[in-house]
Formats: structure tokens, C-alpha cells, sequence
């Protein structure tokens, strides 16, 4: 046995965020390691990784106990990680993050750095990623820095690589070259503990799996014995469909109308209509231009042309603010955009941006706040405390479910929904997606990206495709994959479509 974890046990103040963690993985083996939002799965990790100490219980590697204090001291006996939230330095370049140490501070030698740009160069090339070894990690998108992640803990020559949600940005084929070099990892004989929420990626991966439940490991086996549902029931601990349908209603008036839109280099000449109660669809690659587009939708970047109209009058969004005083939410998975006040309660950052939905005569009504809080924290199942609680220590995915709470919040007329479930687990997917259509049948209208095929075939009402800055094409609602990727991929050439 490679790693053993038995009976772990992590508090942080009242929370127990781990009570009883059991893990063991063998080399060469690519273990799943499954769980709700909140169940602890990167607790565990992160004591595995030397970030986080534990209370009690045990660690042993090929059998004899550890104690890691440091992440340098995880390093050193062979462990490394890809993290859930970017731990990169933002200033530095690709290549230095790839190749440096966190601690070191002293300037590199001219020399040294021109080696680490020329391996990273190498590193990426080899993994055809979209990357290049001198952009500023500060400039990436959250894919370009999940990336950037994976080319770091690989390049160690670690014997446990962990992986949590490596690919929750990604698209189709960025995600199989995760893939990939996860099967190499795992023919070189490493121990591979992998951290996912997307359902369809187990059986391309894994091949043994622990199942986490408040803080518990409730399940261990192999993964052939185990259908989907099954597993589905082991993390929520109650029955919950894995697929989710709804149906149409006839769409209203325009309720955001775009004309040519148009932002050098990202976006060319959108033209798009969405109406009051429907949910559109937006697929496409990496870089396609959907991020962009809602970019500028929302007042982030400046269209250099075009016009976009809500509920028939033109508007002027040339600030996130102008575009929420016009209507307008997004919700995206960058959170420097959407804003979450790390620092500040749940309640707070649910409702700074509809201050007004929480005022009496101009007055801060904090009852009110904290009743809307304590709803949102019940239906989207956010695993808090209280809405008191500083929205930092929440778990990757119940943060981004406070962000979708906070814009649900200003009851928009057009919803722009930016890879929404990121990270999110399966039985609070379909929470989001009841709000959604909730949303739809108020009269809004919806506007979903997502690299999920799975997700918009279920969700939408029909979908648009862009390739290349532009919109390649619109599909019904019940299309099919290989169509969407026909359309997203189109004489791009560069992938071949199996
Ligand atoms: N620094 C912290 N301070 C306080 N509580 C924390 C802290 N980190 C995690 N927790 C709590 O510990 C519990 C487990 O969190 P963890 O991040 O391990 O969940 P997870 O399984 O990785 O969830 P997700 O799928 O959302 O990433 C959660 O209830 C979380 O709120
Ligand atoms: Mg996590």
C-alpha cells in the first residue's frame, strides 16, 4: 500500500470537517475520491499534502507512519498536488510557477529562469495546452490556471499525484489530455487519488473509489461494482436523480438583443436574441469566445461595436454596475469578477449586490438579511453554519453556490450563467437548475455556458455554438454531443473528434 489514511479527524472551531476519513491507495492505481460539497474531500487532501495538520488518526506511507508539517516536507516523500482553488503566484510568469518553489524569494539567475522557460515551453508543447511559458499567471483564465496546476505537480517526479477537480474548467479536449496523463501516471506505476464532481469522467479514470460523507468515509471499493446511482446515493445519502429534465414553455418578448457585437481579438459580430423564459445554451472550446461574450455583456470589457438591448431599449453597459442597473446578472466561475467577499459573512456577500431587496425606508434591515440567507443556505444546501459565517471557510463548491445565491438575488431579467455548476455536487446541480427554470418562468431570460454537454443538453431550450469568436451554428434543445462538437470544432482541425 502506498498511502493508508485511517480513522482521520480535522475540527476547525465548532466544525468538524473530517470525523472519520479512511483512505488506501495503491501504485498504479487512479483512486476516486468522491463526496458532496462540504463532505471533506480536500481536508483530507490537504493533510495528505502537508497544508493541513490533522487531529487524530493515522497516516502511513508504504506502511510506516508520517506527520508532514509543510508542503516542502509532503514534497519530499513524493506527494504532490493539484489544488481545488489556483495556489499559484499570480505575479509570476507560467514557467516560474511551474518550476519554482513557493518559498523562494531571491531573484533567479538570468540563466536559470531562461531554463525554466524552456522546459515549461516543452512541458506544454508536449501536452499541446494553450499556454505559453512567459504569459503572467495573473492573465489566465481559471482553465489556463488549472493547467498551469497540472504541468507543476507533474513535473515532480512524484510517486502520489492528487488531483482536486483538475478539470472543472476544462473542455472536451483539454479534459482527455488530463486524462491522459493521468493513464501515464498511472502505467508508470503512481498512486493517483483523483477528486471530481463530473459523474461521466469516473468511468474514463478511475478504477477504485472512496465515498466521503460528513466528514466519514462511507464507502470504499472498486468502481466496477458500482453503478452511477449507487454512487449517487453513498455521497448524498438519500435517492437523487443524476439527470434532470423539464418542459418548454413557448418563449415571450426579446429580452436581451444583441447586434454585432464586437470586442477586437475575442468577439466577432454577435448577433443574438434571447427571450423571456428560455434557457439558451452556450457551447464551445476553450477560447471559443463564450466568456468574452458575456464579458461584455455584462459591462467587464468595452464591445468596440454593436448594440445590446434589454427588453427592447437600448442600453449602454460600459460597467458591471450600469449592466445590474440594467437588468443584467452573470455569474461566472472567476470569482474576481463576480465578486465573493472572502473576509465577510455568507449573508453579507448574498446580498451586496440587491441592498435594496434587504432595505426598509433606506435602512439596512439585518433581519432581513439573515432570513434571506438562511433560505438560500436551505435550498441550494450550502453546508454553513449560519449565514454569520465568513464565506472563505466555506468548501470550494458551497462558495460557489453563495455566488449564485448572491446574484439570484437581484432577480435579473437576463441571466448570464458562466460554467454555473463548476464544482458543484450532483444533488445541488439540479437545486441550480430548479432555480433557473424558476427564473425562466418569471419572465427572464437565461443564457448558459457551459462545458458540459450533458448539462446543456439536459437544461437548455436550444444552443448556440461558438468557434472562433463567432457564433458557428444553433441546435434544438435535444441535439446530440457530436453535433454540438461538429459545430464547435469545425475546420479548427486540431482535434479529432472519436
Ligand atoms: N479553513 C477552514 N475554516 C473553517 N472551516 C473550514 C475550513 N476549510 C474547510 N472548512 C469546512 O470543512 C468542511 C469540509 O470542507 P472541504 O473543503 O474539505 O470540502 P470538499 O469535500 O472539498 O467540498 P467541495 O466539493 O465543495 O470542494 C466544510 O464544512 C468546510 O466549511
Ligand atoms: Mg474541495
Amino acid at each position: 500500500m502506498l498511502i493508508e489514511l485511517k480513522n482521520i479527524q480535522k475540527r476547525y472551531g465548532g466544525v468538524a470537517a473530517l470525523r472519520d476519513g479512511n483512505l488506501a491507495v495503491n501504485a498504479g492505481e487512479v483512486h476516486l475520491l468522491l463526496g458532496e460539497n462540504g463532505a471533506g474531500k480536500s481536508t483530507l487532501m490537504k493533510i495528505v499534502a502537508g497544508l493541513v495538520e490533522r487531529d487524530g488518526g493515522q497516516m502511513l506511507w508504504n506502511g510506516a507512519e508520517v506527520h508532514l508539517k509543510t508542503p516542502a516536507e509532503a514534497a519530499k516523500i513524493g506527494v504532490a498536488m493539484v489544488h481545488q482553488e489556483s495556489l499559484l503566484a499570480p505575479q509570476l510568469t507560467v514557467a516560474e510557477n511551474i518550476f519554482l518553489g513557493r518559498e523562494e524569494s531571491h531573484p533567479l539567475g538570468w540563466v536559470k529562469r531562461r531554463r525554466a522557460v524552456e522546459a515549461a515551453a516543452r512541458l506544454i508543447e508536449q501536452h499541446h495546452f494553450p499556454l505559453r511559458a512567459e504569459w503572467k499567471v495573473e492573465k489566465l483564465s481559471p482553465a489556463g490556471k488549472q493547467l498551469v496546476e497540472i504541468c507543476r505537480a507533474i513535473q515532480h517526479g512524484s510517486s502520489l499525484l492528487i488531483f482536486d477537480e483538475p478539470t472543472s474548467s476544462l473542455s472536451g479536449a483539454e479534459t482527455e489530455e488530463v486524462f491522459r496523463i493521468v493513464r501515464t501516471l498511472r502505467a508508470r506505476r503512481m498512486g493517483v487519488i483523483y477528486i471530481t464532481h463530473r459523474l461521466e469522467e469516473l468511468r474514463a479514470i478511475g478504477d477504485r473509489v472512496t465515498i466521503l460523507r460528513d466528514g466519514q468515509t462511507v464507502h470504499r471499493g472498486d468502481l466496477a461494482e458500482l453503478t452511477t446511482n449507487q454512487i449517487i446515493s453513498h455521497m448524498v445519502g438519500r435517492q437523487v436523480s443524476s439527470t434532470y429534465h423539464r418542459d418548454p414553455f413557448p418563449p415571450g418578448e426579446p429580452m436581451l438583443e444583441l447586434e454585432g457585437l464586437t470586442v477586437k481579438g475575442k468577439i466577432d459580430n454577435v448577433s443574438l436574441t434571447l427571450r423571456a423564459g428560455e434557457i439558451v445554451g452556450m457551447a464551445g472550446l476553450i477560447g471559443a469566445g463564450r466568456t468574452e461574450l458575456c464579458r461584455a455583456i455584462f459591462g467587464v470589457d468595452r464591445p468596440d461595436k454593436g448594440s445590446i438591448k434589454v427588453a427592447g431599449k437600448l442600453v449602454r453597459v460600459d460597467s458591471p454596475r450600469a449592466a445590474v442597473k440594467a437588468g443584467i446578472a452573470l455569474v461566472t466561475e472567476d470569482r474576481q469578477i463576480t465578486g465573493l467577499a472572502l473576509p465577510l459573512p455568507i449573508a453579507v456577500n448574498m446580498t451586496m449586490a440587491n441592498t435594496e431587496g434587504i432595505s426598509r425606508f433606506g435602512i439596512l434591515d439585518l433581519k432581513k438579511q439573515a432570513t434571506v440567507a438562511a433560505d438560500y443556505i436551505t435550498r441550494l444546501r450550502i453546508k454553513a453554519q449560519s449565514g454569520s459565517q465568513p464565506a472563505g471557510r466555506l468548501s470550494g463548491g458551497n462558495q460557489q453556490k453563495v455566488v449564485i445565491a448572491k446574484w439570484l438575488f437581484t432577480q435579473p431579467r437576463v441571466f448570464l450563467f458562466d460554467e454555473p455548476t463548476r464544482g458543484i455536487d450532483v444533488g445541488a446541480k439540479a437545486e441550480v437548475f430548479d432555480f433557473m427554470h424558476e427564473l425562466a418562468k418569471s419572465g427572464a431570460a437565461i443564457l448558459m455556458v457551459s462545458s458540459e454537454m450533458q448539462e446543456l443538453l439536459q437544461v437548455a431550450d436550444r444552443i448556440i455554438v461558438m468557434r472562433q469568436g463567432k457564433i458557428s451554428g444553433e441546435l434544438p434543445g435535444r441535439t446530440t454531443q457530436q453535433e454540438i462538437m461538429r459545430l464547435a470544432t469545425l475546420e479548427s482541425g486540431l482535434e479529432s473528434i472519436s
